[in-house]
């Protein structure tokens, strides 16, 4: 078979072994859907909400989603509660991938993006490629509720900021300095094309990532149904300033539609931006996948894509799957909720969830799994 004649279903071969059973899913998650019905179609009843608030966020947002939970709990809109619950790990200097204490640009500036978006409203702010303003995502809040704009961009979105109050901070910490320097006296020549080719990139945190990108995705649902989201990063390590990832843009990082469900994106950016990949979790939701089923047909949509890209990027590619990472968490309306990512070990990688369970780390579907030999 050709390279180019692969399908999803070539793909989706690939993800026996994951321990996926579709029928067991269905009967154990809670979903209360027969098999084949739709949550939402049209002319249909949008499928109904059950339970309290819930709260879903990629595994650095154990306290966002306790957050989120608990400011819905004061009747704060779900967006809204999104925000604040990830502004403690903005705030973090410890985060590397996010907010205060991100890794910078080439250039040595913390760049930041965010974004969110509101069910009931069907509304979305973003900035991007913001500097000195340590929380984005609140930025991005004001956008989406005091200008008729989704997005704004550099230095028109920091003069905004600044207008509405916003004190301007120095975002680099030392920490993050140094490993910048670090990567800054071994990068040679021209190494603009991902990766560098450095497994040792100066701190253990970054788990061998050359660069790294890490990102913090929360979706929240109210106990009426009403949905919000917001993804907040500073993006990937080291890039060349004035670019700007999935976080801020609405459908790649991002997505939510009050009538089906939420959905977001953190790793590879670009993966997610060719995709259109927090959109399409989104979609396929509405189509009668469960959240998780819909993370996994995104992520073999992507794996698909890079595969063909592998020609003219060969690192995108490694032996029988996706050379990155890329994870999507999605929540739909009825509180079902699921996250899967790209590669690695069954079991390694976690989302966090908060209900009326409390807050607690759960394991990722693989779409590629890595098993041990
Ligand atoms: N997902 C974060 C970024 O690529 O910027």
């Amino acid at each position: 078979m050709s390279r180019d004649s692969r399908n999803d279903e070539d793909f989706s071969s690939q993800t026996r072994g994951t321990g996926i059973d579709r029928r067991k899913l269905l009967k154990t998650a809670g979903a209360g859907l027969v098999a084949g019905a739709l949550p939402w179609n049209a002319g249909g009843e949008p499928i109904r909400p059950k339970g309290g608030s819930l709260a879903i966020a990629s595994s650095n947002g154990l306290g966002t989603v306790a957050e989120a939970v608990t400011w819905m709990g004061k009747k704060v809109r779900p967006v809204s509660a999104a925000v604040r619950g990830v502004a403690g790990v903005e705030a973090d200097p410890d985060d590397l991938s996010v907010g205060y204490g991100g890794l910078p640009n080439e250039d040595g500036v913390v760049q930041l993006d965010a974004a969110c978006m509101d069910g009931p409203a069907h509304n979305a702010g973003s900035v991007a490629c913001l500097e000195g303003i340590k929380h984005p995502a609140q930025v991005a809040e004001l956008v989406m509720d005091r200008t008729d704009h989704v997005n704004l961009v550099g230095k028109g979105a920091k003069r905004f900021a600044l207008e509405h109050g916003f004190p301007e901070e120095e975002l680099l910490t030392d920490r993050a300095r140094q490993i910048w320097l670090k990567w800054r006296a071994k990068r040679s020549g021209d190494d603009r094309l991902w990766p560098l080719g450095d497994t040792d990139p100066a701190d253990p945190a970054l788990q061998g990532e050359a660069r790294p990108w890490g990102t913090i995705h929360c979706s929240a649902l109210a106990p009426n149904g009403d949905l919000g989201c917001c993804t907040t990063t500073s993006g990937l390590a080291f890039k060349i300033p004035g670019r700007i990832g999935d976080s801020p843009l609405i459908g790649c990082g991002l997505y939510c539609d009050n009538e089906v469900g939420s959905a977001g994106g953190t790793g590879r950016g670009e993966a997610a931006i060719h995709s259109g990949g927090s959109w399409l979790v989104v979609e396929r939701m509405r189509s009668g996948d469960t959240p998780e089923e819909a993370c996994l047909f995104a992520l073999r949509r992507v794996a698909k894509q890079a595969y063909r890209q592998s020609r003219w990027q060969p690192t995108l590619w490694d032996g029988d799957r996706p050379g990155f990472g890329l994870t999507f968490y999605a929540l739909r309306r009825d509180g079902l909720y699921g996250s899967a990512t790209l590669r690695g070990k069954p079991g390694d990688a976690k989302f966090a969830v908060c209900d009326s369970r409390g807050a607690r780390l759960e394991a990722c579907a693989v779409a590629f799994p890595i098993v041990a030999s």
